[in-house]
């Protein structure tokens, strides 16, 4: 295994933010990410997937363990259904699109999402109605301190909206090395009620779609509203879309009856941060190389050469403004590190 010092991770994270690791590594393997975990010469170890949800704002003084683990393969199969299994490094949307070709369905709502697979459980990513608990079967992961793996299962995740046990509970304590997925092979249970799918679909003049429909539309409506991080420096949405309580609703759409909003259960209500911070007067908005993205005000954008401070100290101007306009607080989707 090369270990390389002081090495510009500007290319590992899709906000091209140019801040370095100390040391970094790229393992192939289970055995490899094994035998680097048991290495005493390296005391701080900090995992890296695809690097898209994740701002830095200063060099990074551990170990930066790269995971380029590959490999799908499947599990279990009957005339209905497939257990994938995918191994942590697989490019996600890559995966996606396979998955098309051998037309199994459940994950075409979720193109174009970037990052990798093995961090795809982490934040419980989500896009257009679907969300990746939908087809979670379980995912193995390798403790840091002891280097066995344990199996999760979907309940075992306790996922909910961009969150689960690897974020709380179980937060820096093991690195997920696969995952496997229950997919369709027939009979697809699309989803398409999510207003803009359908709208996007009309368009294309598709009564019936199929799974490779859906993605299209999918893609299409990802392309003319998120920025391609090969283009533009950005980590998706930065900001979780606020959920708030029935009574704070309340008060709220009687004062902004135009807001959009989602039901989320009889008590709580979902806002749209990019609503309310383009209400804010921040879309647009470009700050030196730090900017809010003009067509999707929940996305932060670097124009070239931003530092990840100027990107936070962009994030947390807005947080204040949205509070002050509004009362309501927005939290960061992305690591802030
Ligand atoms: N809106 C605005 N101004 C904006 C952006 C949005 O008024 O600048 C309004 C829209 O008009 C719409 C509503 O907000 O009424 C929702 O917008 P959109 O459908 O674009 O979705 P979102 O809530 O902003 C979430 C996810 C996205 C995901 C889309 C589609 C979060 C934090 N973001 O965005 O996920 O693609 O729904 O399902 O939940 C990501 O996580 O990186 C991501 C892109």
């Amino acid at each position: 295994m090369l270990i390389e010092e002081n090495k510009s991770l500007k290319k590992y994270n899709t906000f091209g933010i140019d801040h370095s690791a100390r040391h970094f590594v790229t393992v192939f393997s289970i055995t490899e990410l094994e035998q680097i975990l048991k290495d005493t010469r390296f005391e701080k170890k900090m995992i890296l997937g695809g690097g898209s949800n994740l701002l830095l704002t200063k060099n990074v003084d551990a170990l930066v363990i790269h995971l380029h683990i590959k490999g799908i393969s499947i599990d279990f199969e009957d005339e209905n259904t497939v257990f994938l299994k995918i191994m942590a490094g697989e490019n996600w949307h890559e995966l996606v699109q396979y998955c098309l070709s051998k037309d199994y369905g459940g994950i075409e709502n979720l193109s174009l999402i970037p990052g990798n697979t093995g961090t795809a459980p982490i934040q419980n990513i989500g896009a257009y109605g679907v969300e990746l608990k939908d087809v979670f079967v379980r995912c193995e992961a390798m403790s840091i301190k002891t280097q066995q793996i344990k199996t999760f299962t979907r309940e075992e995740c306790h996922f909910s909206y961009r969150d689960s046990i690897f974020k709380t509970r179980e937060k820096g304590n093991f690195i997920i090395t696969s995952v496997t997925l229950n997919l369709s092979k027939k009979n697809h249970n699309t989803t398409i009620a999510y207003g803009t799918i359908q709208d996007e679909l009309d368009k294309m003049k598709i009564k019936n779609p199929t799974i490779q429909d859906i993605s299209k539309a999918v893609i299409a409506i990802r392309q003319s509203k998120l920025p391609d991080p090969k283009i533009l420096g950005n980590s998706g949405s930065f900001f979780k879309n606020p959920i708030i309580t029935i009574t704070q609703f309340n008060t709220f759409s009687a004062a902004h009856p135009d807001a959009p909003f989602y039901k989320v259960s009889e008590e709580e209500f979902k806002i749209p941060a990019g609503w309310l911070i383009e209400k804010s007067g921040f879309k647009g908005k470009r700050f030196g190389d730090a900017g809010v993205h003009e067509k999707q005000a929940l996305v932060l954008v670097n124009y070239g050469n931003a530092t990840g401070t100027e990107i936070l100290a962009l994030a947390q101007k807005i947080q204040k403004e949205v509070k002050n306009s509004f009362g309501i607080d927005i939290e960061t989707e992305v690591n802030i590190l």
